[in-house]
């Protein structure tokens, strides 16, 4: 330690970040975080995953009133409004809450927060701001920053990213959403159901990317319910701002003639890359992949011994509980304990309504490997999801033919994202279906849903 100012610098405070600093600290390392942002806790607790579900729950509730929906269960609420200034306020209310809370954390673990911008000056030392620290151990959390459009401007007024469309100051009459991924679908929910029309342009034929088949298909036939536009295999080929409107010009994505769309609000949710530029990883002697990414080992080893990477800035799914597994892993292996991510079981989750969620293999790469059985149940026959009036959706287990192993499961749900959990730590165990099957499941719950698709795997469900 002599002459190191640090056992452990982190940088970056995002899920990743700080729980890797905090593990750290808990383990006895003299720990410091570096963070540039003005408040702790990355993308996920300031602009990503916290602010986006406190609108999302909020919209949720405004259109359960403004649908009727209320009201069918016996609940009059005759002039529903909406208050779009409370509703931004609870949403940074909720942010304040829980960055303040890292910072607690930090002081009660005393991990150090140095405040500024991170750039490595060689192996072993990184300018912070206007000092200079030097770590026996350095961890790369920088996470992940919107992917531009080429040729698109995000003016954070018309033409929005995540973090605009999170700070809308009043609903566009029509906000179109560029890609139809997790973030499309999930804010682009938020305004429709507070009373925007939402149009989805997607550049492949389905929605939600990588997510098994089935459950795209029907995600589409469920959001298009709802009322979202969606334009599939279709392209954005420019965006002109003229007055506080948007022209969009699409093309089909295989090439054809070109169609514009008219709208106040424009929302480019492509996707997101890796934060590295700024990093000095030059003088550190790292580079990066084709896609931008720090390359690590099993162990989170950079090719720099005493570097480290985690989180959105390597490979894998961009998710926070991915980043904050692989926080807490990568601090055990920095404190020669051993620190495992089981990458193959990484549940995702899409927050709209219902819920999309899954885990493991989709149906296609199962069947890629090698026979599989499938059982299927749904929501439509679940008693806690039918007297809830929650008929959409449905819960898929994937099981090898022979072992019976479970190698994926997907869902559609109310509470899918709550459920997912579930089929993970099965997996995780190494469940058979048939464990699942046998497994006594409060009644009535949705998760009962989960044991009858096991139960279907074996061919014989109770309630279908
Ligand atoms: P980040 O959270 O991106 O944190 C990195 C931090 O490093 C940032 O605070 C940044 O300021 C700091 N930093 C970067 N470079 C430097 C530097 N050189 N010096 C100092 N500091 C630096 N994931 C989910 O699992 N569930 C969700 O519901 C979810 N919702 C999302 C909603 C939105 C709108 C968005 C945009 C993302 C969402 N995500 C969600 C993704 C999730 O936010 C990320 O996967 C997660 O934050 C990644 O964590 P991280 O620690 O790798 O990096
Ligand atoms: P995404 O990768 O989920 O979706 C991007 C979509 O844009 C894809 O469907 C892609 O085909 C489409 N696309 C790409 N280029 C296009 C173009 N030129 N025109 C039209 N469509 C185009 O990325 P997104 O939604 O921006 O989210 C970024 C990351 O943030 C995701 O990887 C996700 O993991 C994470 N996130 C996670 C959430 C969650 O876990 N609930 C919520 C929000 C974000």
């Amino acid at each position: 330690m002599a002459d190191y100012d640090f056992d452990v610098l982190v940088i970056g405070s995002g899920p990743g970040g700080y729980v890797a600093a905090i593990r750290a600290a808990q383990l006895g390392l003299k720990t410091a975080c570096a963070e540039s942002r003005a408040t702790l806790g990355g993308t996920c607790l300031n602009v990503g995953c916290i602010p986006s579900k406190a609108l999302l729950h909020a919209s949720e509730l405004y259109e359960e009133a403004a649908s009727g929906k209320l009201a069918k269960l016996g609940i009059k609420t005759p002039t529903v409004e909406l208050d779009l200034d409370a509703m931004h306020a609870q949403r940074i209310d909720a942010v304040k809450g829980l960055t303040g809370g890292i910072e607690f954390l930090f002081k009660k673990n005393k991990v150090e927060w140095l405040k500024g911008h991170a750039s490595f000056t060689g192996k072993d030392s990184v300018k912070v701001g206007d000092g200079e620290v030097r770590a026996k151990n350095i961890v790369i959390a920088t996470g992940s920053s919107v992917t531009p459009l080429p040729g698109v401007e995000i003016d954070q007024k018309v033409v929005v990213d995540s973090t605009g469309a999170l700070e809308l100051a009043k609903v566009p009459q029509h906000l179109v959403v560029i890609g139809g991924g997790v973030i499309g679908l999930e804010l682009g929910s938020v305004w429709r159901r507070v009373g925007a029309k939402v149009t989805v342009v997607e550049f492949l034929d389905q929605l939600l990317p990588g997510m098994d088949g089935e459950v795209r298909k029907e995600a589409g036939k469920l959001f298009k319910k709802q009322g979202m536009e969606l334009k599939l295999s279709t392209k954005v080929t420019g965006v002109a701002v003229n007055g506080g409107k948007a022209t969009l010009t699409l093309e089909p994505s295989a090439g054809g003639a070109a169609e514009t769309l008219e709208a106040d609000a424009v929302l480019v949710s492509i996707g997101r890359r890796p934060n590295t530029s700024g990093l000095g990883l030059e003088a550190a002697g790292l580079s990066t992949n084709q896609r931008g990414q720090i390359e690590i080992d099993h162990d989170f080893r950079t090719s720099v011994p005493g570097i480290w990477a985690i989180g959105d800035v390597v490979p894998g799914p961009m998710l926070a509980h991915k980043a904050e597994d692989e926080g807490i892993a990568v601090a055990e292996n920095i404190a020669g304990l051993t620190g495992i991510v089981n990458h193959d079981v990484i549940p995702s989750v899409v927050y709209t309504w219902p819920e999309i969620a899954g885990v493991g293999l989709t149906e296609e790469q199962a069947k890629e490997r090698g026979e599989v059985k499938v059982g299927k149940f749904p929501m439509i026959a679940n008693s806690r999801a039918k007297t809830n009036h929650e008929p959409d959706g449905w819960v898929k287990v994937i099981a090898d033919a022979k072992s019976d192993r479970v190698l994926g499961v997907w869902m559609i749900a109310s509470v899918a994202g709550t459920m997912i959990a579930q089929a993970a730590q099965a997996m995780e165990f190494g469940a058979t279906s048939e464990d699942i099957a046998y497994t006594c499941h409060a009644h009535p719950t949705h998760s009962e849903a989960f044991k009858e698709a096991a139960m279907a795997v074996q061919g014989k469900p109770i309630h279908i």
